[in-house]
């Protein structure tokens, strides 16, 4: 890459050195969004006194059966209480650990008073079925047996899983239902990565507040940003040496852009960086993830999200929308007496499609329609579970381009098939996209395997509950 970087390739990587980006990223002013002085997550509130992760649920002989229990429930989150929706009664929900080639079968038992489903986001596995199909609706008081089976050659990395019923997604996820998998081949007696689940949510009388159309439309920020459901909890690191992070954006619409001390990227979503790229500013778009290793510092070090300007709906359609502001994600304090993390080397990256025939190009557009309240589309249309916007056939290799003529940007997922980025550096994969307004993103996909029908959508989860999701069927 030569000549100045664009914000739109600093964002497509989703990763680059503060120095080399022309604008102070502690200055975003625009547009109604401020960046704090301070980095408080809880207004008035305190932070963690220790650091806390979710229990984990790990597969043996091939097998991970568990049972996933979702139902509101008092949770102790960012050093109060309230209720919230959860599963198994905690928020995140437990932590997924598979190998490749694992079969996960999961009873969902819908303890809400709306109905639910599970989605997987990110394993490269089939919809079809009871697995990961997100057309499946499981109504109050029903349960469901979904059996998801990971191939033999799945990617390692780090996953998550949550609800994906069209209309409900950004409510429940927004009220607690989220949880880490993490596929790979390592035994976590010791030295294990930390699970770090990071999301948003705002309070009100003990309960999770309820949002307005308008914060809907923007996407809606919680006014609380909490770490594995803990405020600007203190993550011990030996001193020198390192700590690895599976780090999830868990958020509902909420982009993470963390900076304030050097990282070690050994990959984003599925894909695997080798060799793994120093950085001291890396952006995560809502649903995405990164596996990043951290040195233990001398003095505690806090890890901050800052503030992101990620435009607006447009002039005079703000209305009253949650100011988003900077929070400390955590803070790495030294502690002598933790063992360091075990490494072991990253994945070779999957095959490179920047070299390979093109079967067949299209270009998907995300727009916004006034008329009936504001619409969210792709391609012109809102989601329809009953009609296929792309069919593709299976062995084939696609040229996607996304094109974004709104004023907002919006992360793009595809669902079962990873995506990677054309003009990325080295083999980029991933299974969100961010497509900033008014700018587009080629990606090109191997639809490789899996025959069937699921979908691909904007993961700030409101536009996606909008109606900005379409659906692809594999045959
Ligand atoms: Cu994270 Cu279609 O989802
Ligand atoms: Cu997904
Ligand atoms: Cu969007």
């Amino acid at each position: 890459m030569t000549g100045p970087i664009s914000r739109r390739q600093a964002i497509g990587l989703g990763l680059l050195g503060v120095g080399s980006l022309g604008l102070g990223i502690a200055g975003v002013t625009s547009a109604g969004f401020r960046s704090g002085v301070s980095a408080t997550n809880v207004p008035g509130g305190a932070a963690a006194a220790s650091w806390a992760e979710p229990a984990v649920l790990a597969s043996s002989d091939g097998v991970l059966t568990c049972e996933l229990a979702v139902a509101e429930r008092p949770v102790d989150v960012g050093g109060g209480s309230a209720r919230m929706l959860t599963y198994n009664g905690t928020v995140p929900g437990p932590t997924l650990h598979l190998r490749p080639g694992d079969t996960l079968r999961v009873r969902l038992v819908n303890g809400l008073e709306t109905p639910t489903n599970l989605h997987t986001h990110g394993l490269v596995v089939s919809a079809d079925g009871n697995g990961d199909n997100p057309f499946v609706s499981i109504g109050p008081g029903e349960s469901f047996d979904y059996e998801i089976s990971l191939p033999d050659d799945h990617p390692h990395g780090v996953f998550w899983y949550h609800p994906h019923l069209h209309g409900f997604v950004a409510d429940q996820v927004f009220g607690g239902l989220y949880g880490a998998i993490v596929v790979d081949e390592e035994d976590w007696s010791e030295g294990a990565p930390r699970v770090v689940v990071v999301s948003d949510v705002t309070l009100s009388r003990g309960a999770v507040a309820a949002v307005s159309d308008a914060e809907r439309r923007q996407g809606r920020v919680g006014e609380m940003v909490i770490t594995n459901g803990l405020a600007s909890p203190p993550l011990p690191v030996p001193p020198g040496l390192t700590g690895r992070l599976l780090l999830v954006n868990a958020c509902t619409s909420r982009y993470l852009d963390l900076g304030g001390l050097a990282m070690t990227v050994r990959g984003l979503d599925s894909g695997a960086f080798v060799p793994p790229r120093v950085v001291d500013r890396l952006v995560l778009a809502p649903g995405s993830r990164a596996d990043v290793l951290l040195e233990g510092p001398a003095h505690p070090t806090p890890l901050v999200a800052r503030a992101y300007e990620r435009g607006g709906v447009g002039m005079g359609m703000m209305g009253a929308v949650a100011q988003e502001s900077d929070a400390t994600i955590l803070t790495l304090v030294p502690d002598a007496a933790i063992a360091p993390s075990a490494v072991v080397p990253p994945q070779r990256p999957p095959h490179d499609l920047r070299d390979a025939g093109i079967d067949r190009a299209r270009t998907l557009t995300f727009t916004m329609s006034m008329g009936g309240g504001m619409r969210f589309l792709i391609d012109g249309v809102a989601f329809d579970p009953g009609r296929v916007d792309h069919t593709v056939d299976v062995g084939s290799v696609e040229e996607w381009t996304l094109v974004n003529v709104t004023m907002m940007d919006h992360p793009f997922h595809l669902h079962t098939w990873p995506m990677q980025l054309v003009d990325g550096e080295g083999v980029d994969t991933r299974d969100v996209v961010d497509v900033p307004a008014g700018e587009s993103v080629t990606v090109r996909i191997a639809f490789d395997r899996f025959p069937g029908r699921t979908v691909y959508h904007c993961h700030v989860l409101d536009h996606e509950d909008l109606g900005m999701m379409g659906v692809v069927q594999s045959r």
